[in-house]
């Protein structure tokens, strides 16, 4: 594995954020992990940190430690039986790839994660969700690197913790494990979700009669691309912040002063508030700061038009919370990692 010096970070995150890495190095295989955590052992200083597709983080500075790439590859099907297809995808594989992948072979079950950046090994790390389903709802287990340890260890769901944009990757285990692999549990026939308003709506334009799974990932493809940036053309790391959970008490005094407020039930006693129309109405959606700005179709989506600095962006982020909480009283919180 060859350890590089000083190089741009630019093309690995999808902010394209310009920030330098002291180290860079890009491993193909488990044992090279080793090599990565051995790097300048006698370094006591030195941090390293792990990107996959470069797709949830936000790089606010030179990273002093070393940066290693994720370049696990290789998807195959490990079982099946009459209902089911057990497939397992490397890390380093990107997430859409999969999912067309799964398409092609007739594996439905991520159809709705159609177009979501980022590589296999970041979707139970955040567990990613769209249109109606989760990762969790069709991961089987994965396969992490303890850092410590120097050793590969199995997760089952329940090892994982998984909630709204979380695991236990992100609490508990943070920075100490890099997932290695993960295996899905498919289904055959396709149980179809199209309850998510949107996509009925898309496959009825579409003059779709015969619902497929191809059919279903193309509808939340026309969705994603009418309303999201293409990190390609326009920096961003899809929604900015999550959705804040709320106590219902507080939600139904917010609906009396703002009738329009869009939430969802969360639970017996809390409602998921849409932070995009928060957003939205504190006239942040297409503000533009420099090259750092509030995307116009999405306000959940905060956008780097070419040149913005990772401070440019944080410094959105944290002024827009600011303003959400002093008009609303709700606290936003960000989903993506700073840097
Ligand atoms: N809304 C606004 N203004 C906006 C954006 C949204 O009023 O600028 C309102 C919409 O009108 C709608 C509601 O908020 O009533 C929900 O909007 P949308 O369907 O676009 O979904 P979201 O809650 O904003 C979440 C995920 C997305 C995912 C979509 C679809 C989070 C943090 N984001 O966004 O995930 O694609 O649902 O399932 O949960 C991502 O994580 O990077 C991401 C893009």
């Amino acid at each position: 594995m060859q350890i590089q010096e000083n190089i741009s970070l630019k093309p690995y995150n999808t902010f394209g954020i310009n920030a330098t890495a002291r180290y860079f190095a890009k491993f193909t295989s488990a044992e090279e992990l080793d090599e990565v955590y051995n790097f300048d052992s006698s370094n006591k200083d030195l941090t390293t940190l792990v990107i996959g597709g470069g797709s949830n983080i936000l790089l606010t500075q030179d990273y002093k430690g070393l940066v290693a790439k994720n370049e696990l590859h290789g998807i195959e099907v490990v079982s099946q039986d009459e209902a089911n297809v057990y497939v397992r995808a490397a890390a380093g594989e990107n997430w859409h790839g999969f999912v067309e992948y799964c398409i092609q072979n007739d594996f439905a079950g991520v159809e709705n994660l159609s177009l979501i950046p980022g590589n296999v090994g970041a979707s139970p790390m955040q567990n990613i969700g769209a249109y109606g389903v989760e990762i969790k709802d069709v991961f089987h287990e994965l396969e992490a690197y303890n850092i410590q340890e120097k050793k590969l260890e199995i997760f089952y769901a329940k090892d994982c913790e998984f909630g709204y944009r979380e695991s236990v990757f992100k609490r508990k285990y943070k920075g100490k494990y890099v997932i290695t692999r993960v295996t899905f549990k498919l289904t055959k026939q396709p149980y179809f979700n199209t309850s998510y308003g949107a996509i009925q709506q898309e496959l009825d334009k579409m003059g779709v009669k015969e619902l497929t799974i191809a059919a279903v990932s193309q509808a939340v493809i026309n969705i994603r691309q009418s309303k999201l940036p293409d990190p390609k053309v326009i920096g961003n790391a899809g929604s900015f912040f999550k959705n804040p959970t709320i106590p219902k008490q507080q939600f139904e005094e917010l609906q009396k002063q703002f009738p329009a407020i869009v939430g969802y039930p969360a639970g017996t006693d809390a409602i998921k508030v849409a932070a995009g129309w928060l957003i939205e109405q504190s006239g942040w959606k297409g503000y533009r700061k420099g090259d750092a700005g509030c995307h116009a179709k999405q306000a959940l989506v905060l956008v780097n038009y070419g040149n913005a600095n990772g401070i440019d962006i944080y410094n959105l982020s944290t002024a827009i919370m600011h303003n959400v909480e002093s008009i609303f009283g709700v606290i936003l919180e960000r989903e993506v990692n700073v840097i």
